[in-house]
């Protein structure tokens, strides 16, 4: 199958749909956030030096509109006490409604994780929400979830 998406780092010019994109996924999971967040968060994703980075999936000719984004991976890199490398962290993954069940999240993903075999990121770990189907079924896809229990104190 082709893939109908090319997955790669964003550049300036991937600011108006990377924001769309961004905007869709809080509105998936019903939150809101000001402006400030998501020009603070993009930012951070174009400056190399930041920990915080992203993949976008850009469609392909013949799909969902060539040049369009359909997709997206924030992820942050942070030390560890095992270890001198950085681990990853993926912190928000999306895909438009029109481009999914094909292809497109578990290409992120695995982009991703090539991205770490040659960077030498022991790990990469995300979390989603047990009810959360569509995202567990690609995630079985790729590695069964391990036995470890989130807790969560909020402190404001
Ligand atoms: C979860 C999400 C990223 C999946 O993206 P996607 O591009 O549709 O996933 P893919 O097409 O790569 O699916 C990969 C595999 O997962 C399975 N899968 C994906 N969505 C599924 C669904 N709704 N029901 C059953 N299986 C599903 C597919 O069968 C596919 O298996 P295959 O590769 O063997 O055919 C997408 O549904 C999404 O953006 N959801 C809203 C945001 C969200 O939940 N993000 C995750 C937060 S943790």
């Amino acid at each position: 199958m082709t893939l109908p998406c090319r997955i790669r780092a964003p550049g300036p010019g991937d600011e108006a749909g990377w924001r769309k994109l961004w905007q869709d996924y809080l509105a998936f999971y019903g939150v809101t956030a000001p402006p400030e967040v998501a020009d603070a968060l993009w930012r951070r994703i174009l400056e190399p030096h930041e920990p915080v980075h992203a993949l976008v999936a850009e469609a392909r000719q013949g799909f969902f509109g060539a040049g369009r984004l359909v997709g997206f991976a924030n992820y942050v890199l942070h030390p560890q006490t095992l270890g001198p490398q950085p681990v990853c962290y993926m912190e928000d993954l999306f895909v438009v409604d029109d481009a999914r069940g094909q292809g497109v999240g578990r290409a992120i993903i695995e982009t991703l994780m090539d991205k770490g075999r040659v960077e030498g990121w022991p790990r990469i770990t995300w979390h989603t929400h047990e009810a959360n189907e569509a995202a567990r079924a690609l995630y079985e896809k790729i590695v069964p979830s391990d036995p470890f229990i989130r807790y969560k104190v909020k402190l404001k």
